[in-house]
């Protein structure tokens, strides 16, 4: 039987907690027995769409790869945990119409909280114009309007922002069925 998986989409500023999110709950998945796949921004970055900047065309472009790869895995059954900044509704809302159950994950926290965070230094390197075109400070983030979660990560803990995403995708019935395989007799493996 054909299992579709499912793509869990984090959209969220730099520093928002996309990246901690999405490992937690790929480890946990994992530990469930759940084939599941991890598309983090930054190690895409490094790979996949190594040499793109962050024009919007080539942040449309880098989504649209990650999609693309989502896609492929999601229909075989994996569990796709896409973690990008992906700033621009269109290009997510395209994605959202062209793959099968894509959940978008709003990964919610203000700007000043992410930059009093500054895990990687970027902020201030974007206000004292080291980098240019930096999502939040001289670079548009343009939110989720219709999200089907959205973590709180300035008020939640990351445990409970966790656990939000597992009830919900267990309250929508979007975690694939963990069915064991059945193992073939000798006589199906015969070749004419
Ligand atoms: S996206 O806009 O194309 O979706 P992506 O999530 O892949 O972005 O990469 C964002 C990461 O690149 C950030 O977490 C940050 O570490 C780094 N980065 C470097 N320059 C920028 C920039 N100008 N704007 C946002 N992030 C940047």
């Amino acid at each position: 039987m054909k299992q579709n998986g499912v793509i869990l989409w984090l959209t969220g500023l730099s520093g928002a907690g996309k990246t901690t999110i999405a490992q937690q709950l790929e480890n946990h998945l994992r530990e469930q027995g759940y084939l599941v796949e991890l598309l983090d921004g930054d190690a895409i970055r490094q790979n996949l769409s190594q040499g793109l900047s962050f024009t919007k065309e080539d942040r449309d472009i880098n989504v649209r790869r990650v999609g693309y790869v989502a896609n492929l895995l999601s229909r075989n059954g994996v569990i796709v945990i896409a973690s990008l900044i992906s700033p621009y509704r269109a290009v997510r809302d395209q994605l959202r119409h062209s793959t099968k159950n894509f959940v978008e994950i709003y990964v919610n926290a203000p700007i000043e909280v992410c930059e009093a965070r500054d895990v990687k230094g970027l902020y201030a390197k974007a206000r004292n114009g080291q980098i240019k075109y930096f999502t939040g400070i001289d670079d548009p983030y343009e939110e989720p309007l219709n999200p089907q979660i959205t973590c709180y990560t300035d008020k939640e803990t990351i445990d409970e922002s966790v656990v939000k995403i597992l009830h919900w995708l267990e309250k929508a019935n979007q975690l694939p069925k963990l069915a064991a395989i059945p193992i073939p007799s000798r006589n199906e493996f015969q070749v004419m």
